[in-house]
């Protein structure tokens, strides 16, 4: 076994309370994610919050079409990474952790930086030397010691793994604890519509925090009977970095070696999702659909999003183009998708774009 296997196998094995979702049991009093404590791994009174969750769900029309979209990019570090931060650090305070490692293209670095900063933990992001500059920033102001590694996001996550030997790994994709945050985007769609899932909801597919979150929400809303289906996942890759997809339309149910080229969409840009098998299975089971788009799309995307005043970064606009595409191919009548992160994460990409 290689120390990534090691390392997966580790952090895997962890068994989560499975009593049923019970809508009396929702705290309405608390106005954010924490609201579904109950159905968390750590109590309340442990939570590391700044917060976070319960983002709007607005309607929109691109392209004359309606979609809910979840506002994911006003969480307190600008994207949903927050929802499982806020959980995973959450665990690692209770259980004493002093310091923590972690990898990242960038926004879940922000988000373990920022919920570190608020435990008291102290920590090292690793990230590609090549992360848009606003993310090494946010990283560095919450205090984090920021360790940029020559390569490509696979690099770094060979780098960290070495660091996870003498320290906490509080890894977004390794780390089933932060998988139980993210599960809450799930809780609230379903909350937000009337506790009624939507037919399809579209979702990035980088590491798979959001797919994997989302799958294991509305399984349990399911299996508890307050929602009568589960929605059709259609996840969404990048052309240029396409593991996943490449795998599932040849009918595989593991991810294949691609050569990730460049993409606008640097959030998604994941050659080797550690999940990936997970993602594909997820996606099959909801008799999902796996989608890509190319940088065209995402900026065709990105500039319809912009001109309705919702300032977002690319990787978001990918999502929003997977929806586009998507509407052609799959059945449902409501569809839900999301704004992932912030523009002002990625100001130079966007004004790169403008200027062209
Ligand atoms: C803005 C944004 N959107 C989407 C993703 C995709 O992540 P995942 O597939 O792990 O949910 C990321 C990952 O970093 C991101 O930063």
């Amino acid at each position: 076994m290689n120390l990534a296997q090691e390392t997966f196998k580790s952090y895997n094995n962890q068994p989560f309370n499975t009593d049923l979702f019970d809508v009396k049991l929702v705290d309405a009093s608390l106005g954010g994610l924490w609201r579904y404590h109950q159905f968390l791994p750590v109590d309340f009174k442990d939570a590391v919050t700044l917060g976070e969750g319960f983002t709007p769900l607005l309607q929109v029309k691109f392209f004359g079409k309606q979609v809910f979209v979840k506002q994911e990019q006003l969480f307190p570090t600008g994207s949903y990474k927050d929802r499982g931060a806020s959980v995973l650090m959450s665990y690692a305070k209770k259980i004493g952790v002093r310091h923590v490692v972690q990898d990242s293209s960038g926004n879940a670095g922000c988000s373990i930086a920022a919920y570190a900063a608020n435990a008291g933990i102290g920590c090292d992001i690793f990230v590609p030397a090549a992360t848009s500059s606003a993310k090494l920033v946010q990283v560095r102001a919450y205090g984090a010691n920021l360790v940029l590694v020559d390569g490509d996001r696979e690099a770094t996550a060979a780098a960290v793994l070495l660091a996870a030997q003498k320290s906490y790994y509080a890894s977004h994709c390794y780390n089933p604890y932060f998988l139980q945050g993210t599960k809450t985007f799930a809780y609230e769609v379903c909350e937000q519509m009337g506790w009624k899932a939507p037919d399809v909801v579209v979702l990035p597919a980088g590491n798979g925090t959001l797919i994997l979150g989302c799958y294991i929400g509305f399984k349990h809303l399911f299996e508890s009977n307050v929602i009568t289906k589960i929605p059709k996942i259609v996840a969404v890759q990048a052309v240029h970095c396409a593991p996943l997809y490449d795998a599932w339309k040849l009918g595989l149910n593991e991810p294949v070696r691609v050569n990730s080229g460049h993409t606008l969409a640097e959030g998604i840009a994941i050659a080797e999702p550690i999940r990936g098998k997970e993602m594909i299975d997820a996606v099959n089971k909801t008799q999902g659909v796996f989608v890509t788009v190319s940088d065209d799309e995402i900026i065709s995307a990105l500039k319809v999003c912009n001109l309705q005043g919702f300032y977002i970064e690319p990787t978001s606009a990918a999502t929003i183009a997977g929806f586009m595409k998507a509407q052609a191919i799959v059945e449902g009548e409501t569809w839900v998708t999301l704004f992932s992160g912030h523009g002002l994460k990625s100001t130079e990409k966007i004004l790169a774009i403008l200027d062209a």
